[in-house]
């Protein structure tokens, strides 16, 4: 069996990060999400993974999957335009051969192990087993329709009327029956040809599609809040205390915080769960619970919490900072003294709350 892994798309809903960071390498927890995609694949045993990857982004994607802890054998694959989910595997055709595989969107975050999922496919070898997620709204998501036992009976993409409140968590299992399934589909609404449209086409033509209902969490990273949201629950559940960098003895460092080398903490309190970067300086001030600060960063004089901090920022003097991101090298220093001026340098796409 093999994997492939989508890193195609825009991102466009986490602008303004996602400019110049793929979304599949925003960070929770300091560690990219593709990252924990690769752990995911790992545990199911499967070794050759096909990556697809877009012009913009692609290069991107194979510098942070040049670090392979995993020993994949990784092929990337070019999807030159974003044209839909069954498109890329179309692309994919000749990597993945005649053989089953497991597809996986590389900005998918979940929080139950994908094993038992890929064993029962072994098992029980229907044409395609979907995994999905009952949500109060699905009406972003493609939507299942599933008998009382599991079997698919409908899908539909994005629908304005949902079916189900069952939602298409972006991890599939495929026999080789889905190349000739998409080979029947057309384009949808949004001019993708869309990989629920092709599993829809196996369903027609009386195939047996199977699913599996995720009891853990899922946090489709596509906004500020979701992204906050995963880092909070991986901080909460995977985070453990190793304190590689420097504590000074004014300073406290309270629960499960993962401080790594060269980070120095002075005069300051760090409340866990939270991570902070190799090389992070934080000074006279509190980092309370469920933040991630990156790598290279400057944290003086200031309150954070509930944030995530990409590399080499600096946070100067700002009293208190709450569920923020703040992108790669961002200054936020707070004004002189008797000043009411703000001054701004914001990028495109920024959203500033006063
Ligand atoms: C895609 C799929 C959709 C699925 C979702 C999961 O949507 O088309 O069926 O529910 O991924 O993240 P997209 O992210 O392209 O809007």
């Amino acid at each position: 069996m093999k994997a492939l892994v989508l890193c195609g798309g825009k991102g466009t809903r986490l602008r303004p990060l996602t400019y110049t960071l793929p979304k599949q390498l925003v960070p929770v927890a300091n560690r990219p999400i593709l990252h924990y995609v690769m752990d995911q694949i790992e545990s199911t045993g499967i070794k050759d993974i096909g990556v697809i990857i877009a012009p913009e982004t692609g290069e991107r994607i194979k510098e942070a999957l040049s670090v392979n802890p995993w020993q994949f054998n990784f092929t990337f694959i070019l999807q030159e335009e974003p044209k839909g989910l069954a498109h890329a595997v179309m692309v994919a055709r000749e990597f993945l051969g005649d053989d089953p595989f497991l597809m996986y969107l590389g900005d998918n975050l979940i929080g139950q192990s994908i094993q038992g999922f890929v064993e029962e496919f072994r098992t029980s070898r229907p044409e395609a087993l979907i995994l999905l997620k009952p949500i109060p709204d699905p009406r972003m998501f493609g939507v299942a329709e599933v008998d009382r036992g599991g079997n698919v009976l409908r899908l539909v993409e994005k629908p304005k009327e949902p079916p189900s409140n069952l939602a298409l968590v972006g991890i599939y299992l495929f026999s080789p029956a889905i190349h000739e399934a998409i080979s029947r589909i057309k384009p949808s609404f949004r001019g993708e040809l869309e990989i629920t449209d092709a599993i829809q086409a196996l369903l027609d033509a009386g195939k047996r599609v199977r699913s599996h209902v995720l009891e853990g969490w899922w946090l489709d990273t596509g906004k500020k809040d979701d992204l906050l949201e995963a880092n909070r629950v991986v901080l909460d559940e995977l985070v453990a205390c190793a304190l590689e960098g420097e504590v000074d003895e004014q300073s406290k460092v309270v629960g499960r915080v993962r401080l790594e080398s060269g980070a120095q903490v002075e005069r300051s309190t760090v409340r866990g769960p939270a991570v902070i970067g190799a090389g992070t300086v934080i000074r006279d001030s509190f980092i309370g619970p469920y933040t991630s600060v990156g790598r290279g960063c400057l944290i003086e004089g200031t309150a954070l919490e509930h944030s995530v901090v990409l590399d080499g920022a600096r946070l100067v003097n700002v009293e208190r900072l709450e569920d923020s991101v703040i992108g790669r090298n961002a200054v936020v220093a707070a004004a002189k003294q008797n000043s009411k001026a703000l001054r701004l340098m914001i990028g495109d796409d920024a959203e500033v709350n006063i």
